[in-house]
């Protein structure tokens, strides 16, 4: 049966996947202070050690639940602000004032945490943190290639909002007219195909002009072959490839060669809560690695399209909420659909595993 939008969203527990690496953070800006943050609607307290080691604690003391973030880091260690109960970077309580004994049951929760591509990368769940399923970014050693240093915004809307943007190349059409709309954006059709770690949306467009934001960009002059690649990964990272190439040698047969264009932008939805999002992203491209005028108009463009987004979905959550009647669905819709379906599906196996 199909899944329409507001049966995908029932309730706060069935909402994230718990076991997966989200981004919480860009990782320069996690210091040696500390820092609260809230992710899948948990409170937490983040911190770097002397030694540069991130730390994610659950932001609550276990004694009257003070958050710990209105205590003090000593050294790598947290004094709570109201008693004194210290915990080590693990959560476990180093000292409890004017007793001798520290109770066994101070501890606090403490998240997984790793640095990779620039991200403080968090595992939220009660499985053992699986490092090896971390997104792995091809290329990113390549000096050929270039890879931004990371951005992000908040959003007044469920992550699933910006996930179905995410799975439909329709959307530049009308949303982002200015930057990456060009002619076969609004009609061409959709593949949509599952795969092990989630779904893509993809097509080609030939005999295209480039639309404004690429047509500086490219290597080669006249109509080309243009891929739009919309990839969501379990639970909310999207990988969004944009291929072109001299027209006639794009299609699915296609060959990464020197005149081809590569922009893959990693998209990163963290959910705050269910009506909060922090999107994270970089961008990587297979040209012009050190000129840092292409990095700074590329970034600028990425960040203007993705407000232009924020505007859009916020306004969606807040029309979804507030209307009795259900939204359609158009064909566009297919691959977002079929994707809340599938992760619904995960998310639910996982509470039943966890009960
Ligand atoms: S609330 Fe933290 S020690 Fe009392
Ligand atoms: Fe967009």
């Amino acid at each position: 049966m199909a899944i329409t939008i507001e049966q995908s969203i029932t309730s706060n527990s069935d909402l994230f996947l718990k076991n997966a690496w989200y981004v919480a953070a860009l990782s320069d800006a996690v210091k040696h202070e500390l820092t609260p943050l809230k992710l899948l609607g948990n409170d937490v307290v983040v911190y770097r050690t002397n030694a540069g080691l991130p730390v994610v604690l659950e932001d609550a003391c276990p004694h009257r639940k003070l958050p710990l973030s209105m205590g003090r880091l000593i050294d790598d260690y947290i004094e709570c602000g109201y008693h004194g109960l210290c915990f080590d970077a693990s959560g476990n309580c180093l000292k409890a004032p004017t007793q001798d004994r520290v109770p066994p049951t101070a501890i606090v929760k403490s998240y997984p945490a790793v640095d990779r591509y620039g991200l403080l990368w968090v595992w939220m769940g009660e499985q053992d943190a699986n490092e090896s399923s971390l997104l792995f970014i091809e290329n990113a050693e390549d000096p050929a290639w270039h890879i931004t240093s990371g951005d992000f915004l908040d959003c007044r809307c469920n992550y699933l909002y910006l996930v179905d943007n995410l799975l439909d190349p329709s959307h530049v059409a009308w949303v982002h007219k200015d930057s990456f709309a060009a002619k076969g954006t609004e009609d061409t059709p959709l593949d949509v195909q599952e795969s092990e770690d989630g779904l893509i949306v993809s097509r080609w467009i030939n005999n295209c002009d480039a639309p404004p934001f690429y047509q500086p960009l490219l290597k080669f002059s006249g109509k080309c072959d243009r891929l739009q690649h919309y990839e969501v990964r379990y639970p909310s990272i999207a990988i969004n490839k944009s291929v072109y190439c001299p027209v006639g040698t794009g299609g699915p047969n296609w060959n990464p060669s020197e005149e081809c264009y590569e922009m893959i932008s990693y998209n990163f939805l963290t959910p705050v809560d269910e009506n909060n999002t922090r999107y994270f992203w970089l961008q990587q491209r297979n040209t012009d690695p050190s000129d840092e005028a292409v990095t700074k108009s590329i970034t600028k463009g990425a960040r203007q399209a993705f407000l232009e987004d924020k505007a859009i979905l916020e306004a969606v959550h807040l029309g979804i909420t507030r209307t009795k009647n259900r939204p359609i669905n158009l064909a566009l819709d297919a691959g977002a659909l079929r994707f809340r379906s599938l992760l619904k599906q995960r998310i639910k196996t996982e509470s039943q595993e966890t009960k």
